[in-house]
C-alpha cells in the first residue's frame, strides 16, 4: 500500500517536488553600489531593418508614425523606459559621415551600405536620432568614426552637436531646424578597432584614441563620458593596454572603454546553432557560452582595479547578446527569440548587477529586428519578444542599490560533462525603499524550489516561462509567450515558493 502511494505521488508531482529547497538569502541592507539605469542600454545601427521599418518608417508611410518614428515601437519602447541608445553603429559607425545625414532629406546623399549591404538613404541621422531619444526620454550614446573619418570631421560632428557659439557649424543645426544645442551623454572613437574598426593593433588604437580624443572639445557644461574601444570575448590586451598608454591630461579623457561579447550556442562563427527548434543540449550549451562573460568580465575588472584602484574608468558592454544563423542572411542578421533568449537576458542583466561598480553601461544588441531584439517587425505588423518582457520586469532594477543575495548550494545543472548553476538570481533596492529580487531557473526540464531567508514574508511580481525550450512570439500569436502574475507567501514563517523549469521571476520582497 505505501509504495503504491509513492508510486502514484511520484506520477502526478515532479520529482524536483521532493528535492530539498534552495536557501536563498537577500540582504536587507542595500550596498552603497548603484545598478546604473543605463545598463539596460539599447543599440542601433543601419543594419537590416533595425533602422528603416523598425523605427523609422517617414511621414508617408501607411505605417502609423509620430513626426516619421513608427508609433507602435515608439510606444512600446517608452513603456520599457529605455534609458539610453547607442547609434549609428557598430561596425557602420566607422564608415558613417554625419554630413550626409543632415539637411533636406531630398538632398541627403545615397551612400553605399559598405558592411552590411545595401544603399543607406541618410534619412534617419543625427536630427532624426536626436529626436527619436527626445521623444523616448532616452540618453544618447554617439559612436564616432575613427576607421575612416579624420579627427577634424570627428571635432565638427560633436561642434555642430553641442556648441551655443555664432559658429559657422551651430548655424548650420540651426539652419537645419534645431536651435538648442543637444545634450551629449556618451561619445565613443571608433568601434571594434581590433576588426571592422580598422584591423589595429591596441598599441596603434591607443596612440589614435590619445590624438583624436585630445580634439573632441565641448563646452564645458556638455562633456560627453568619453569611451573608448576595448576587446571582445576573452580578450584583456585592449584593457591592459588603453589602462597603460592613455594617460589623464588636462586635455584628455577616457572615462570608459568598451568590451563586446555575443553568445553563439555552438561557439563557432561559421555555424552559431538555430534560433528556433534546438534541444536541451543545445539550451545548455547556449547557457553555459552566455555565463562565460563572467569569467572574461572578472579578468578585464582586476586588470582595471590594478591600473585604477580609484575606479574612475567604466567597463561598458556595449555589445552583448545571442548571435544565431539568421533568418535574412549575414547582412540583416534577423532572428527569432525564445524563453531561452529571455533566459540569457535575464542570467546577463544578473551579472552586470554584481558588478555594477565597474559595468555602468550595456547596449543589448540590438533594439529592433536585429540579433536579440526586444521588438520584430514585419510590415505594419509588430510583436515584443520574450527578451523584451524580461527587459521590462526588471525595470525596478534602474538605479535601484545593488542588493547581495547568496544561494546556499546553488546544484549544478550538467550535460555532456559541462557545468552550469541551476539559479542565477541578483537584488537590489529602489529610490522608494523596496527590495526587489529577479531569480531564474537555467535548468530545462527541474522544477525548483527556493526558501528565503528572514524577514522576507512575501514576494509578488511576475514569471515568464513556457513548455516549449523555443517557446515564441508570432505575428500571428504575438501574446504566446508573455509574463503572468506571480504571489508567495509565508506559511508557518517561511517563505516558499516553487520556480518552475525554465523560467525568469521578478518579484518585490516584503
Ligand atoms: O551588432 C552587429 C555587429 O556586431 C556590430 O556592427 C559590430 O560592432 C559587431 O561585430
Amino acid at each position: 500500500m505505501k509504495t503504491y502511494f509513492l508510486a502514484a505521488a511520484l506520477a502526478v508531482f515532479p520529482i524536483s517536488l521532493f528535492a530539498k529547497p534552495i536557501s536563498v538569502n537577500v540582504a536587507v541592507e542595500a550596498s552603497d553600489e548603484v545598478i546604473h539605469r543605463n545598463i539596460y542600454g539599447q543599440f542601433m545601427e543601419h543594419l537590416g531593418r533595425g533602422i528603416d521599418e523598425g523605427v523609422w518608417v517617414g511621414v508617408d508611410s501607411k505605417i502609423p508614425n509620430i513626426e516619421g518614428y513608427r508609433k507602435d515601437v515608439l510606444q512600446a519602447l517608452k513603456d520599457l523606459k529605455v534609458p539610453l541608445l547607442r547609434w549609428p553603429g557598430g561596425c557602420f559607425a566607422d564608415e558613417y559621415h554625419w554630413r550626409d545625414g543632415v539637411g533636406p532629406l531630398s538632398e541627403r546623399k545615397r551612400t553605399v551600405n559598405t558592411t552590411w549591404g545595401g544603399v543607406e538613404n541618410n534619412h534617419f541621422g543625427t536630427h532624426e536620432f536626436m529626436r527619436f531619444a527626445e521623444l523616448l526620454g532616452a540618453e544618447v550614446y554617439i559612436n564616432g568614426n575613427l576607421g575612416t573619418g579624420t579627427p577634424r570631421e570627428m571635432a565638427a560632428w560633436l561642434e555642430y552637436m553641442t556648441s551655443d557659439s555664432d559658429s559657422t557649424l551651430a548655424n548650420l543645426r540651426r539652419q537645419n531646424g534645431r536651435d538648442k544645442p543637444w545634450k551629449v551623454h556618451y561619445f565613443a572613437i571608433g568601434n571594434e578597432a581590433w576588426g571592422c574598426g580598422g584591423t589595429m593593433t591596441p598599441k596603434y588604437y591607443a596612440d589614435l584614441y590619445r590624438h583624436y580624443a585630445t580634439f573632441m572639445k565641448t563646452p564645458a557644461d556638455n562633456k560627453p563620458i568619453m569611451i573608448a574601444s576595448g576587446g571582445h570575448t576573452d580578450q584583456t590586451e585592449w584593457t591592459q593596454t588603453l589602462l597603460e598608454h592613455v594617460p589623464k591630461t588636462w586635455s584628455l579623457r577616457m572615462d570608459a572603454i568598451s568590451h563586446h561579447y555575443y553568445t553563439l550556442p555552438t561557439g563557432d562563427w561559421d555555424k552559431h546553432g538555430a534560433a528556433l527548434g534546438f534541444d536541451e543540449n543545445m539550451w545548455h550549451q547556449t547557457l553555459h557560452q552566455s555565463l562565460k562573460l563572467e569569467g572574461y568580465i572578472k579578468e578585464n575588472i582586476a586588470i582595471m582595479d590594478k591600473l585604477d584602484p580609484d575606479n574612475t574608468i567604466g567597463f561598458y558592454l556595449d555589445e552583448w547578446g545571442t548571435w544565431y544563423d539568421t533568418e535574412e542572411g549575414d547582412s540583416a542578421l534577423y532572428q527569432q527569440n525564445t524563453l531561452r533568449d529571455a533566459v540569457v537576458a535575464s542570467i546577463n542583466l544578473d551579472m552586470f548587477h554584481h558588478y555594477a561598480r565597474r559595468i555602468q553601461m550595456s547596449n543589448i544588441a540590438q533594439m529592433v529586428n536585429v540579433l536579440q531584439a526586444m521588438i520584430l517587425t514585419d510590415g505594419e505588423k509588430m510583436l515584443l519578444t520574450p527578451t523584451y518582457h524580461v527587459f521590462k520586469m526588471y525595470t525596478p532594477f534602474q538605479d535601484a542599490k545593488r542588493v547581495d543575495v547568496s544561494i546556499k548550494r546553488n546544484p549544478d545543472y550538467k550535460i555532456n560533462g559541462k557545468e552550469i548553476p541551476t539559479l542565477s538570481a541578483s537584488a537590489g533596492q529602489d529610490e522608494d525603499g523596496n527590495h526587489w529580487l529577479a531569480i531564474t531557473n537555467l535548468h530545462a526540464s527541474k522544477s525548483q524550489e527556493v526558501r528565503l531567508n528572514k524577514p522576507w514574508a512575501s514576494a509578488q511580481g511576475q514569471l515568464l516561462t513556457a513548455e516549449e525550450l523555443d517557446a515564441h512570439n508570432t505575428f500571428e500569436k504575438p501574446n504566446n509567450l508573455v509574463p503572468v502574475s506571480f504571489t508567495a507567501v509565508a506559511k508557518d514563517g517561511e517563505l516558499k515558493f516553487q520556480l518552475p523549469a525554465k523560467s525568469v521571476v521578478v518579484v518585490q520582497l516584503q
